[in-house]
């Protein structure tokens, strides 16, 4: 139920390819909440993925850029500015690929060049997105970033191979830069650890289907699905969570803080 409590605040979403994107479900919410938004993807995305349909449906522009590209990022911003009247109130970076998941490599077998590749699109765009924010002024006080993570930083989930330190990366770098823009701008950045999700990303590791089970029978809430996810997204873009910064928040039904669930051996 829409509550308005976006009323008023321009944000840009990356990360919706197609309608199971988490970020297609916050690209919806927030507008839902009152946002004017701009959508982008890589520019890949635009061929292969749905985009238009959502950016039609939530009368929203789509500017493309490749996230690991500091030109495109500054196209991105400098555009979203134009079109949206001013600087931006919110962020999502909903961005996550590895060519050596995708290929099914083994963790003691990985491709360096493409596990560089994991970390440049996976964690280092969320680094070059804040500073090209940074350098541009792009982002209001007040304003708030977030990024989309997963449990396999802390623990771990052997399949999930070397985007667990892509998100530990990743994680850091919310940190580091809350650090920064909470003492010049009062901005917050932090990270939602998100349960599996079927995606496209998400279904790309191997024994996905099997996994989402378990956590789901693990989880005292079964596994948080995107819409929810989407909703805890909200409240983090809102004024309600102003002093909430440099935090890995975990969205999981419980999982998280679970030892073991009899549930999980059927007893
Ligand atoms: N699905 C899950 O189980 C799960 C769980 C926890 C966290 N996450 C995280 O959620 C985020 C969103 O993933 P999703 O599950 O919605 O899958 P998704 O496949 O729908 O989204 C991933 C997005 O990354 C984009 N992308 C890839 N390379 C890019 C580049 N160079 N520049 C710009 N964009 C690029 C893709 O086009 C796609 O839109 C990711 O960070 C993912 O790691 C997913």
């Amino acid at each position: 139920m829409p509550n308005n409590l976006l009323a008023g605040k321009k944000g840009i979403i990356f990360g919706a390819l197609d309608e199971n994107s988490i970020a297609w479900k916050v690209a919806e919410r927030c507008v839902e909440e009152g946002a004017s938004i701009t959508l982008t993807n890589a520019p890949v995305a635009m061929r292969f993925g749905q985009i238009k349909d959502l950016a039609e449906k939530l009368n929203a522009e789509i500017i493309p850029a490749d996230a690991t590209s500091m030109e495109d990022l500054e196209n991105l911003f400098t555009k979203s500015m134009e079109i949206l009247g001013g600087k931006v109130d919110f962020v999502l970076h909903s961005i996550g690929m590895s060519i050596n998941v995708r290929k099914g490599k083994e963790y003691t077998d990985l491709n360096h060049d493409w596990m560089q590749k994991t970390f440049d699109v996976s964690a280092i765009s969320f680094h070059k997105m804040m500073q090209v924010m940074w350098k541009l002024d792009a982002i209001n006080d007040w304003g708030s970033i977030l990024a989309l993570t997963y449990i396999a930083a802390q623990r771990t989930f052997p399949d999930y191979n070397e985007m667990a330190e892509s998100k530990a990366l990743l994680e850091s770098f919310a940190r580091s830069f809350g650090y920064h823009f909470g003492m010049r701008n009062k901005v917050r950045v932090n990270t939602i650890s998100q349960s599996p999700t079927m995606t496209t990303a998400g279904s790309g590791v191997k024994g996905f289907t099997e996994f989402f089970g378990y956590a789901d029978k693990m989880s005292p809430l079964g596994n948080a699905p995107a819409e929810t996810c989407a909703d805890y997204c909200v409240s983090l873009f809102s004024d309600l969570t102003k002093m909430v910064t440099m935090q890995n928040l975990y969205h999981d039904g419980g999982f998280s803080n679970m030892g073991m669930n009899p549930a999980v051996l059927g007893l």
